[in-house]
């Protein structure tokens, strides 16, 4: 009994630690989703922003920094009803 508790404590602190040490990343970055986020703004993005220059919009570079994922999400569905107005 004693022992059956000494090694739950120890799986509950052992998990408890990998929690707290692999927190969960905010952005997906592997090779994969970072190629089709590279060809989406290609196609859809680049005509207006550029990535340290102004161009049509203001430069995209590190803009994960200044808006959260939120605010960037919602932004990006409704930019064509921001910019009209
Ligand atoms: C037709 C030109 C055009 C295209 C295409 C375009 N944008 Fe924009 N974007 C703008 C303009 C103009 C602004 C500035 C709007 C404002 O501040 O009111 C802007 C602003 C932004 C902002 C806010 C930046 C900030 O600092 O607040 C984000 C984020 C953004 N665009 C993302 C994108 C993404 C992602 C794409 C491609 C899917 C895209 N835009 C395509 C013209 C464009």
């Amino acid at each position: 009994m004693v022992r059956y508790i000494l090694y739950l404590t120890v799986i509950i602190i052992l998990v408890v630690v990998i929690i707290y040490f692999f927190p969960k990343k905010e952005y997906a970055s592997d090779d994969a989703t970072l190629a089709r986020g590279k060809t989406l703004f290609a196609k859809h993005c680049v005509s207006c922003h550029g990535l340290q220059e102004d161009g049509i919009g203001p430069p995209l570079g590190g803009i994960t920094k200044l808006l959260s994922k939120k605010a960037l999400v919602s932004f990006i569905s409704n930019s064509s009803k921001v910019i009209e107005s």
